[in-house]
């Protein structure tokens, strides 16, 4: 029953986010899963919740299950095969998480990615600058993929630190598409009547619920202010005086304090002017970002560009 209702439900927003154009992927049987994750055991949960680590003939993989709440389970189902869908067609970018396949047999439908051995990018809080910048160059080229390639734009709406995860090589991958939206035909904003926030919310999507690419380039921007200062959690006590951490950056830079905010492990590296110039730069550019209109804060592809300047410019 559910490999029919997930099934049905599945190729619908396949297709008609596809275009015609096909995307095979595989499809694996619930009890593969159960065998490779050891029952879905809690010692193989990557995260708090849902990420499994897993083994298939002797390869680790990752399983996202979701749990079936019986309230709310077409909402976290919608979101799973959202997830497949965009990951699908995005699968081939070096700096998403390769989905190997689904399962359609519990009553959520179950992803099967690629595993990525350094885990989620929350985890890790002391990235030399040089990482740290060829991260953000990188997460920034996807997300241009993903509003500009496919077929139509397409929001990702859930940028952070927490839905990107690093593989070996500390290459980044984008993991998690289960709230992407997609702009419809001649128009320039996307809805659903849902509010998602996060401290990486766009204030206008906040205050209107609708999305465009600015809305992306909003929490790119906070994400590009979390490397900078090493920062990112709202418990702090910088946050009960800011709120935010852009405001926090904002009040500093504004009082010509700029310096202030850099996390001091990137001081410590004794990088020299050409490091304290590129990240000068990347301070600008997290500012242009986060800026309150969407409409003033740049494109996707030109924070892209003007984070491959920065990395070269050394
Ligand atoms: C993906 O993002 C959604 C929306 O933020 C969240 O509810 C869900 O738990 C996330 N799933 C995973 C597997 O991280």
């Amino acid at each position: 029953k559910s490999f029919l209702r997930n099934g049905g439900i599945l190729l619908e927003d396949l297709i008609a986010s596809s275009n015609g154009k096909c995307n095979p992927i595989r499809n694996f049987s619930a009890e593969e899963l159960i065998t490779a994750t050891n029952n879905f055991h809690s010692s193989h949960s990557i995260l708090t919740c849902c990420i499994y680590k897993g083994y298939l003939d002797d390869r680790p993989i990752i399983v996202k299950k979701f749990k079936s709440l019986t309230r709310g389970e077409d909402e976290v189902r919608s979101h799973a095969i959202r997830d497949i869908v965009i990951a699908t067609q995005m699968s081939n970018h070096k700096n998403v998480l390769k989905l190997l396949g689904c399962c359609l047999e519990f009553p959520v439908p179950a992803l099967v990615h690629e595993y990525a051995a350094n885990g989620p990018l929350n985890d890790h809080e002391f990235l030399p600058w040089k990482i740290r910048l060829r991260i953000a160059k990188e997460l920034a080229h996807a997300l241009t993929y993903l509003h500009t390639a496919l077929s139509r734009p397409v929001i990702h709406r859930d940028i952070g630190s927490h839905s990107i995860f690093l593989d070996q090589d500390f290459v980044p991958k984008f993991s998690n598409f289960s709230i992407s939206i997609t702009i419809p035909p001649h128009q320039s904003h996307a809805s659903d009547g849902r509010k998602y926030t996060s401290v990486y919310s766009d204030p206008e999507y906040m205050e209107s619920g609708s999305v465009t690419e600015k809305s992306d380039v909003y929490s790119f921007g906070v994400l590009l202010l979390n490397f900078i200062t090493g920062k990112k959690d709202e418990s702090d006590v910088w946050s009960r005086k800011y709120q935010t951490l852009v405001r926090y950056v904002k009040d500093h830079v504004v009082n010509k304090r700029g310096t202030k905010i850099v996390d001091p492990n990137i001081l410590r590296e004794g990088g020299g002017d050409g490091q304290a110039q590129q990240v000068e730069a990347f301070l600008t550019l997290a500012l242009a970002c986060t800026r309150n209109k969407g409409n003033e804060r740049p494109d996707m592809i030109d924070v892209a560009k003007e984070l491959r300047r920065i990395e070269k410019s050394i």
